[in-house]
């Protein structure tokens, strides 16, 4: 089978390109991706002789057209994903996440698919006080991010209606492991205490997410694309809702380091302050994800910490300037 995975020199596509090479070895995969200052080949470096890396952008036609070319599936993964970069500059996620989604569709719309995988995100429903968000809750996207995700999202299940496209879409929580960039919080915690820099806690540090590893949310995408409906859309959750302040302590217990490194700052704005799934619809079709959070944060950080040659040269280049930029707003 043809699988092209855009956006796959990502934190999770390639987290999911590397389980689609060890459980799929009849896939011939192809990878889109523009590599951004998110798009790193260093993440895909141990199956790159496995696959079709392709550099391209999902909002150029010929680009797209010439990597669908013969697919059967696809799994859209490309985005601007950073909700505080989105704050300042917001040009480039409605460019890629909404119409680099409408080139792919409308690509597709040519092309004999089987299935287009719309890598949704549970941001696009807002935050909720209590309770938990089913798939047929209203979308209320609150940042610029979440709002471009959720026009992409909608825009994926109108060509399933309009144009036959055969659309599943996902919506999954906030993910953490291996290869994620270290701007997003998880990360950026763990290598600023192993730097031995302050851990900038947004607010009052009380927001909550609900946290599931990048394996199971890769593993619950591989069993959609076997096991899901066409039209239909799938919350993905890790059914671990933990407040920001509790991790940050981990952290720092985990590495030995002083609590007096997390420093509450000025909130985020427009920061939602609990996302929580419903994922029964997903349970019900067969798939649940581990439970072990504090097992599999562990590993996580013990992986930053024995990958500082990943990470070292991410956080001395492009990333000092955002951090300058993003600083100035915040603290
Ligand atoms: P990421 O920022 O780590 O990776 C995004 C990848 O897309 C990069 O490799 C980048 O180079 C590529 N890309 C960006 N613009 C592109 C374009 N125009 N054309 C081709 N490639 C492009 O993101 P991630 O955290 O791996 O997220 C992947 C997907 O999962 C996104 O769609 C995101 O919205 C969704 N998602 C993420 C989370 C999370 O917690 N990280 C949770 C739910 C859903
Ligand atoms: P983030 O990783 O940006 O994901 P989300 O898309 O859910 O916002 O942030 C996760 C949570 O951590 C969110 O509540 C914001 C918070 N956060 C901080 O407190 N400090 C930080 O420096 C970052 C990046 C995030």
């Amino acid at each position: 089978m043809r699988v092209l995975i855009t956006g796959g020199a990502g934190f999770i596509g390639s987290n999911f390109v590397r389980r689609a090479v060890r459980e799929h070895p009849d896939w011939q995969i192809t990878v889109l991706d523009k590599l951004t200052y998110a798009g790193n080949l260093a993440n895909l470096a141990d199956v790159r002789d496995r696959i079709t890396f392709q550099r391209g952008d999902i909002a150029n036609r010929d680009d797209v057209q010439k990597a669908m070319d013969g697919a059967q599936v696809v799994v859209n993964f490309a985005a601007e994903t950073h909700v505080d970069r989105s704050i300042l500059w917001a040009d480039d996620f409605v460019k890629t996440d909404v119409l680099g989604t409408f080139v792919l569709l409308e690509t597709a719309r040519q092309v004999k698919l089987e299935r287009f995988i719309q890598i949704s995100t549970d941001e696009v429903y807002g935050s909720i006080e209590s309770g938990s968000f089913t798939e047929e809750s209203p979308l209320n996207p609150r940042n610029p991010y979440s709002a471009s995700k959720a026009g992409a999202d909608r825009l994926a299940f109108a060509y399933f209606t309009t144009h036959n496209v055969p659309v599943i879409i996902t919506r999954c929580s906030n993910n953490f492991g291996p290869y994620q960039y270290p701007e997003k919080f998880i990360p950026l915690f763990i290598t600023n205490a192993l730097e031995g820099k302050s851990l900038p806690l947004y607010g009052d540090g009380r927001n909550v997410r609900d946290w599931i590893h990048v394996d199971d949310h890769c593993a619950a995408v591989d069993f959609l694309i076997a096991n899901g409906q066409l039209g239909e859309t799938y919350n993905i959750a890790g059914g671990n809702e933990v407040e920001n302040i509790e991790i940050a302590r981990a952290i720092v217990k985990q590495l030995g380091k002083p609590e007096s490194l997390i420093q509450l700052v000025k909130d985020r704005p427009g920061h939602d302050r609990r996302y929580s799934l419903d994922a029964g619809k997903l349970a019900r079709l067969g798939w649940t994800p581990r439970r072990d959070f504090a097992g599999l944060l562990r590993d996580t950080i013990a992986w930053y910490t024995s990958h500082e040659s990943w990470w070292r040269p991410i956080k001395s280049g492009e990333f000092r300037q955002y951090y300058a930029q993003q600083y100035a707003s915040r603290v």
